[in-house]
């Protein structure tokens, strides 16, 4: 054997930390970001940041997940930035994608796949669903007033028409609300008309027909299905009877546009009157969940089937979709009115995690007004473990959270700097001055380490329950206490003030500190992935050594392999100074913006 199989072979005997069960088939979703621009760091926080933590965390329990995630790709805003930039479209989105997908890269947001909702598989999957429903009796065509810009040439969706409000004289209402009195509007009531496009106030009513999805069809099955429903948190299922309660409403899934799914007959061909119109991006954005599945098995060659469909194996499939609470509605209602209208056995979620607002000093995030942190500009000021911190010690879960600069500043200087920062370099690098930077094997455990084992205990099993909740906030707090702990146990064991008369006494607490760096780094690998491979790379754990612990193990503090060589690991991380904040505040908004 040589050097490294000898140590392989000590570990698997040593560090139980496996966990030995039957693995369960996790489909994870996030929501789909809007094509047109850079995320801002609220988006980050409240969907993406959060499923992959949640990915990460049970992959390493061992768990077969799949996490899926795309651009959402079709639409207005897509079609006018385009237009705006003198582009194709198409060429658009492509470029687009591409920042998005480098930008979720540059996180280490950790995606089975990171597709495209204008994928051919999106447009195929698209047409299936409309194609069942209608059969199902539960699309119908209907006419109704629209406004359209003679000089765009095109109908105005509703927020893209402005005009004076009838009922407050506001000059600047929207066609789909007066942000002057907060009434909800009809575009055809607006005094005035205007294209919000344009400017041009050659502005006619004319009929338009759509496909309408009758939705009040489906109230009392949804009602069913969301009653039925026992793991989502509490957010999302007050959201979801809010909308019941309200009534379903029938709606209209067609647009007059060009950009997106087009409305195709049975034979394939455009549907008689809808020659111009697309299917709405609300109707094919989620289904690109499951054609996003589709582009990923036609690139892997993996069986996409066994995820979405109960009768071809998805019946164990737990599928938890992550988003923002203004997208809770479609995702209760709209999605699955299309998934079980269908009347095929597609699965739906099982639990559902919404999310509130990350604020920018309590206030929006613009670009315009220069107010927060985009996601490129984020990872050229700081590493994305920072940010990865930062957002999900303080996820917007209870209410929404606001991102200040010193927030960010005091949670990074004490909570990675700190206490798991200093406590790393302070027994790896004594580890090394005063063991021959050797894992000693003397001492016997005494109450000291007692003590930390039923820390160590009690907090995994917590933390364990907290990601399995989906509470990351909490998740992020309990990770944080078992470092500090660590920092404790440190304190009581004294191994620096030990060693000056009882040398077997130090090496207890240095061999019992470098074991809870190793835990310390394996449990930080969902949170912050690339400092915890830092640190576990310095120690030279081998991958297959870095699952998630057992909180029952009674082996964790003395699972590194005995005379192993220790090395320190750079410094982790760097501390925030005032400086940079005032600079920052300066350049991206602070607290007097
Ligand atoms: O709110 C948004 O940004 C949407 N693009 C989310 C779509 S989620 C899914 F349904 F596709
Ligand atoms: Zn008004």
């Amino acid at each position: 054997m040589n050097a490294e199989e000898l140590r392989a072979a000590e570990y698997s005997e040593l560090w139980k930390i496996f966990i030995v069960m039957t693995p369960r088939r996790i489909l994870i979703t996030s929501a789909l970001p809007y094509i047109n621009g850079i995320k801002h760091l609220g988006n980050l926080a409240g969907s993406m940041l959060p499923a992959d933590i949640y990915a990460r965390f049970q992959r390493l329990r061992g768990h077969d997940v799949l996490y899926i995630c795309a651009t959402d790709e079709h639409g207005t805003p897509a079609e006018l930035a385009a237009q705006a930039g003198n582009m194709d479209v198409r060429i658009y989105c492509d470029e687009q994608h591409q920042i998005q997908r480098d930008a979720g890269a540059g996180f280490n947001l950790s995606y089975d796949w990171f597709g495209r909702s204008s994928s051919p598989e999106n447009h195929a999957r698209t047409q299936y669903f409309a194609r069942l429903l209608e059969q199902n009796g539960l699309i119908e065509e209907r006419t109704s007033k629209q406004v359209y810009s003679v000089d765009d040439g095109r109908f105005l969706p509703d927020r893209y028409v402005e005009g004076t409000c009838p009922d407050c004289g506001y000059e600047k209402a929207r066609g789909d609300q007066c942000d002057g009195c907060g009434r909800l509007l009809d575009p055809v009531e607006l005094i005035n008309p205007y294209s919000a496009v344009s400017g041009g106030r050659n502005i006619e009513i004319r009929d338009t027909a759509h496909l309408f999805l009758l939705q009040s069809k489906l109230q009392d099955r949804i009602r069913e299905w969301v009653n039925n429903s026992h793991d989502w948190p509490q957010l999302a299922k007050s959201i979801a009877l809010k909308w019941i309660d309200e009534g379903l409403r029938d709606r209209a899934i067609t647009r007059d546009l060009s950009w997106g799914v087009p409305v195709l007959d049975t034979d394939g061909q455009p549907r008689k009157g809808f020659e111009d119109k697309v299917f709405y991006v609300w109707f094919d954005a989620p289904i690109e969940y499951i054609a996003a599945t589709e582009e990923w098995a036609n690139r892997t060659d993996s069986d996409w089937k066994r995820w979405w469909l109960t009768d071809e194996g998805a019946d164990d499939v737990e599928y938890v979709e992550f988003m923002g609470k203004d997208n809770v509605a479609f995702h209760t209602v709209s999605f699955p009115v299309t998934l079980l209208g269908s009347g095929k056995p597609w699965k739906t979620v099982d639990r559902l995690k919404a999310f509130n607002w990350v604020t920018w000093y309590g206030g929006k995030f613009s670009t315009s007004n220069q107010r927060g942190v985009f996601m490129d500009q984020a990872l050229d000021l700081l590493p994305a473990d920072y940010w990865r911190w930062y957002l999900m010690a303080n996820a917007p879960e209870g209410s929404d959270a606001a991102f200040t600069w010193e927030g960010f500043q005091a949670s990074i200087n004490s909570d990675l700097a700190n206490v798991l920062g200093n406590f790393v370099n302070r027994i790896t690098k004594y580890t090394v001055s005063k063991f021959a930077g050797t894992l000693p094997t003397s001492g016997t455990p005494g109450e000291d380490e007692a003590w930390m084992a039923e820390e160590l205990k009690n907090r995994l099993t917590a933390l364990n329950e907290h990601y399995e909740q989906m509470e990351f906030r909490k998740a992020a707090a309990e990770t944080r206490a078992l470092w500090a702990a660590g920092n404790e146990y440190l304190t009581r064991a004294e191994p620096w003030v030990k060693y000056k008369n009882d040398v077997d006494a130090a090496a207890i607490g240095v061999r019992t500190g470098l074991n809870l760096v190793a835990i310390f780094a394996i449990i930080a690998q969902p949170l912050i992935p690339e400092t915890a491979k830092t640190i576990l790379d310095t120690l030279g754990i081998p991958d297959e050594n870095r699952a998630w612990p057992d909180a029952d193990d009674t082996n964790l503090l003395d699972a590194l392999p005995h005379n192993m060589t220790v090395q320190a690991p750079p410094v982790l991380f760097q501390k925030i100074e005032d400086a940079m904040v005032a600079a920052w505040s300066e350049q991206f908004g602070g607290s007097d913006a």
